[in-house]
């Protein structure tokens, strides 16, 4: 059984005719797009917003109508991938290197919808590297702040070249360890001169679609928060 493909299913089923949505970037994503484009070719009429180079090319190939970010004022609906989600629905994204148009879609978005399969599930954030978008200029100056930090990073290559991201970034994947308080690190590590983006996305999940060999579980936010009340 293909997990991420029974997770990117299934998010289809919740996009409704006349929404604006926005398409995340990602091997499990990919299978929700190409769901919403078999939905389209039936007649389901949406407008997208992609969050990516790769997922534009691939929505354009299946028909799905694409606007303009920046004439959008706010999304129905987004719906993406991860590479860590822990119990409060924080996030680590840009494995696939679009965290940062990820972020300012999802933080468009009344919703945002994460597919994954079970694997994703932590218990802390911090065993995946934590992706930091920075500008190219002096990109070693912010590696060494962010060393200040506690943060060991290493230049993303994909290749044996350089990554570019498609804001033409770099990425610094940073391994520091577990994660206790994922937004106040985000926090700390936004104040650094150099950084563009960070690859957490404290507690911006709405909704998670989990596939296991046992089945799909479809979790609320209003169970983490509970989560997040008894931990305080
Ligand atoms: C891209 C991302 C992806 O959503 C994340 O890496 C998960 O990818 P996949 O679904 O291929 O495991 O954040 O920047």
């Amino acid at each position: 059984m293909n997990l991420k493909q029974t997770a990117g299913e299934r998010a289809a089923e919740f996009v409704e005719n006349g929404m604006t949505i926005g398409l995340g970037t990602g091997s499990t994503v990919y299978w929700t797009i190409r769901q919403i484009g078999l939905q389209i070719e039936k007649g389901l009429q949406i407008r997208a917003v992609p969050t990516s180079e790769a997922t534009a090319r691939l929505a354009a190939e299946l028909n799905i109508p694409l606007i303009d970010f920046a004439s959008t004022a706010k999304l129905d609906l987004t719906i993406d991938g991860a590479d860590e989600i822990n119990p409060a629905f924080d996030l680590i994204k840009g494995g696939g290197g679009a965290l940062l148009r990820e972020k300012l879609v999802a933080a468009a978005s009344k919703k945002l919808i994460i597919v994954a399969d079970e694997s994703k599930l932590v218990a802390d954030l911090g065993a995946f590297p934590l992706p930091i978008e920075v500008v190219k200029f002096a990109w070693e100056t912010t590696a060494r702040r962010l060393e200040e930090i506690g943060l060991k990073s290493v230049l993303r290559k994909k290749e044996n070249e350089v990554f570019v991201t498609d804001n033409g970034n770099y990425i610094l994947d940073c391994g520091g360890g577990k994660i206790v308080e994922p937004a106040t690190l985000h926090q700390q590590i936004k104040l650094l001169t150099g950084v563009v983006e960070t690859g957490i996305f404290p507690a911006m999940a709405d909704m998670l679609i989990i596939a296991s060999e046992n089945g799909v579980r479809i979790m609320e936010k209003s169970g983490a928060e509970k989560i997040r009340g008894e931990n305080k």
